[in-house]
């Protein structure tokens, strides 16, 4: 049998209140909110999780949640941030790290944030330390001179990937730490692509590695 997929998925502006006559008898189940039901469930999340509480939906997330983190650094405020998140959302990431500062635009983020796991560093070398507590293989994912190409390159299953921001990129701290340094081929005259699409780029080479796709939506 074929698992309906995100084509068939439809009612992207979410569904009215629980019908009876359509949907069956109200679920008494737990992990469903009666004001979902009662009132319709218009989030932007995926039909599987339709009037289910938040608390629901991140504790079954949290039970296949994959063994990737990714950090990205906000020193100068970082406009990608959201993006980072939402994608990082999308495939389960374990946590998102933001270093430096606290604050970040999370429009991109499109409410994503609320169900995924982030954690504040207030500099590199505290991540770093977090990285070698867990077991983390740190791959600094940047352009630079010394890098290694992210599409010859097998990524380490433990691994915490870690994004630059426009204009300076990947910080001097960061590389030092990172065993691997690793670049997306570029093949056009932009010396570099928005962060948020490679983190995008990076992420999906773990999961085309990692990532089992008999787990996925
Ligand atoms: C816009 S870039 C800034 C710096 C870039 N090194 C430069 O020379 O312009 C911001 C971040 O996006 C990611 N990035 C952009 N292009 C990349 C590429 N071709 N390969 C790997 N990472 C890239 C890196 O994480 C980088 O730190």
């Amino acid at each position: 049998m074929t698992l309906p997929g995100p084509t068939e998925w439809g009612a992207s502006n979410g569904v009215g209140p629980w019908a009876t006559e359509h949907d069956g008898p109200v679920p008494d189940d737990p992990r469903y909110d009666p004001e979902l039901l009662r009132d319709g469930d218009t989030r932007n999340v995926v039909d599987a999780y339709r009037y289910w509480t938040r608390t629901a939906i991140i504790a079954d997330i949290d039970q296949r949640r994959h063994a990737l983190h990714i950090a990205i650094e906000n020193f100068g405020n970082d406009a990608n941030i959201g993006g980072v998140v939402r994608t990082a959302n999308a495939f389960a990431v374990d946590t998102v790290h933001i270093v430096g500062r606290r604050r970040w635009n999370r429009r991109g983020a499109m409410v994503t944030d609320r169900y995924q796991r982030l954690h504040h560093h207030q500099t590199s070398a505290e991540l770093m330390s977090f990285a070698a507590a867990a077991g983390l293989t740190v791959v600094a994912v940047d352009n630079v001179p010394g890098s290694v190409r992210l599409e010859e390159t097998p990524l380490p299953r433990q691994a915490l990937l870690v994004f630059g921001q426009e204009g300076p990129g990947i910080s001097e701290e960061t590389k030092a730490g990172a065993e691997l340094v690793v670049s997306i081929a570029q093949f056009g005259s932009t010396r570099s692509i928005n962060a948020s699409v490679a983190a995008g780029i990076a992420m999906h080479s773990w999961i085309r590695q990692w990532g089992d796709l008999n787990h996925a939506w």
